[in-house]
């Protein structure tokens, strides 16, 4: 405050990321305290997490195991610069994560967030590429309704509108292939669609369109998350990763969401059974305990770029102050242990049929015009207010925080998606509370 004192209660110097500021400032809604399935409000209720905080959560909230590597850690060393030094822990990390990715996948490059993931990401395609002798391939493509965070990489090859209106300036080579979804023909289906696959192929008319030697990478999320949980047709990845290898298109597929046993499986590229070029991550990577990032890369990347270079130079002209910083490596090394000893991926993976049940019982609920699902993942789209698009989702968003219950919605559409520790009671628990506002929502 400019009279140097301090105003604990003031709510305005908090400048609150994707959020409308002054209605929240208006009614603040508070948590202050988080274990297991639930956080505590500040008026001292539990509030069942139906979002695994925002997809990130997945071993639940204040597992000791994690906390007490962080406090460990941080008595420890708090702090090593990452360039030109390491510490063990990255090593080990980097060592069991690239242990539980398929193919060849086998080296990891750590950011801090999902956004600066997807930046990584983009970076090492244009350098690989480069680095061949193919340095016109500058272009990405992305997809309509894509979420890749939001640097200025991110947005450009994303898909929301609403990320890109404000800022006009986007990378000018960036192109985008068609949504999949089809409500009519998709709408209500249980996990993936039989239809739908075709729509890959339109990454052949931009790749005409554009010319081969001049693109880069594809990035997908290959399961639709912030846009409102959409799932790929069956055989739709697939394509995609013909055509990119037909063009010698880098894939990139955005796990940053579906990392880390989301889908039922350690990453969706498990569920899907296409292995891409790039992997981003973030998120469940040490469940969402503190901010982390990583981007995986295939052998022939890693050669290319580390291995081709001349001895002694830096081969990657980019990375972070806090790339592999120790508490987050710390943390990471307890989450994924924590994920093992409890099965924890396997467990989500049982669920899944209860959970889409539970979730598809919500056919027929007031307002409900589509349902989707696949893993610990669940879409409830509401049919939009006329003109008001998104005001009756927050409405419901407003009275399950008020009866204990945290969901997450995007437009119309309340995205589920709890962490992986959700008993079945507590899975009853989230459908029969939202059937319930359901009935009292206009
Ligand atoms: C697919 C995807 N990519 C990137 C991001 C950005 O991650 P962050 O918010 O950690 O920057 C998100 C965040 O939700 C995401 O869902």
């Amino acid at each position: 405050m400019a009279d140097g004192r301090l105003k604990p209660n003031d709510l305005e110097a908090y400048w609150m990321p994707f959020t409308a500021n002054r209605q929240f400032k208006s009614a603040p809604r508070m948590l202050v305290g988080a274990k297991d399935m639930h956080y505590t409000s500040d008026d001292g209720r539990q509030i069942l997490d139906g979002t695994a905080g925002l997809w990130c959560c997945n071993a639940g909230h204040g597992r000791p195991q994690i906390v007490e590597a962080i406090q460990k850690q941080a008595a420890e060393m708090d702090y090593a610069p990452p360039f030109q030094m390491g510490h063990p822990a990255a090593f080990e990390l980097a060592n069991r994560l690239t242990e539980i990715m398929p193919g060849d996948l086998n080296h990891v490059f750590f950011t801090n967030s999902g956004s600066e993931s997807v930046d990584t990401a983009l970076k090492i395609a244009l350098a690989y590429h480069k680095a061949r002798g193919e340095g016109s391939r500058v272009k990405f493509i992305g997809r309509d309704k894509g979420y890749h965070g939001v640097g200025f990489g991110g947005i450009s090859v994303g898909g929301l509108g609403n990320n890109r209106k404000q800022f006009g300036n986007q990378l000018p080579a960036v192109d985008h292939l068609p949504f999949f979804y089809n409500r009519e023909i998709m709408g209500f289906t249980k996990g993936q669609s039989e239809m739908g696959a075709e729509s890959a192929d339109a990454l052949e008319s931009l790749v005409t369109l554009h010319d081969a030697s001049t693109i880069a990478a594809v990035i997908v999320e290959p399961m639709v998350g912030s846009a409102g949980v959409f799932i790929p047709p069956k055989g739709y990845l697939d394509r995609l990763r013909k055509i990119c290898d037909k063009h010698g298109i880098l894939l990139i597929f955005d796990e940053v969401i579906s990392g880390f046993g989301r889908l039922g499986s350690a990453f969706a590229v498990d569920k899907f059974n296409v292995v891409p070029d790039l992997v981003t991550a973030a998120k469940g990577l040490n469940s969402g305990t503190v901010p982390m990032g990583a981007v995986f890369a295939r052998d022939g990347i890693y050669d290319t770029l580390v291995n081709g270079a001349p001895e002694g130079t830096i081969e990657l002209f980019h990375g972070y102050t806090y790339s592999a910083h120790p508490l987050a490596c710390a943390a990471a090394l307890a989450a994924q242990k924590l994920y093992q000893d409890e099965g924890l991926f396997v467990r989500a993976a049982e669920l899944e049929s209860y959970w889409e049940n539970a979730a598809h019982a919500l056919n027929g609920a007031p307002h409900v015009i589509d349902i989707r699902n696949i893993g610990l993942v669940a879409g409830v789209e509401l049919e939009s207010r006329p003109g008001k698009i998104g005001a009756r989702a927050f409405d419901v968003f407003l009275k399950a925080f008020e009866k204990g219950l945290l969901i997450r919605t995007t437009a119309d559409t309340i995205a589920l998606s709890p962490p992986l520790i959700i008993s079945k009671d507590q899975i009853d628990q989230i459908f029969a509370t939202l059937a319930e506002i359901l009935l009292m929502t206009d």
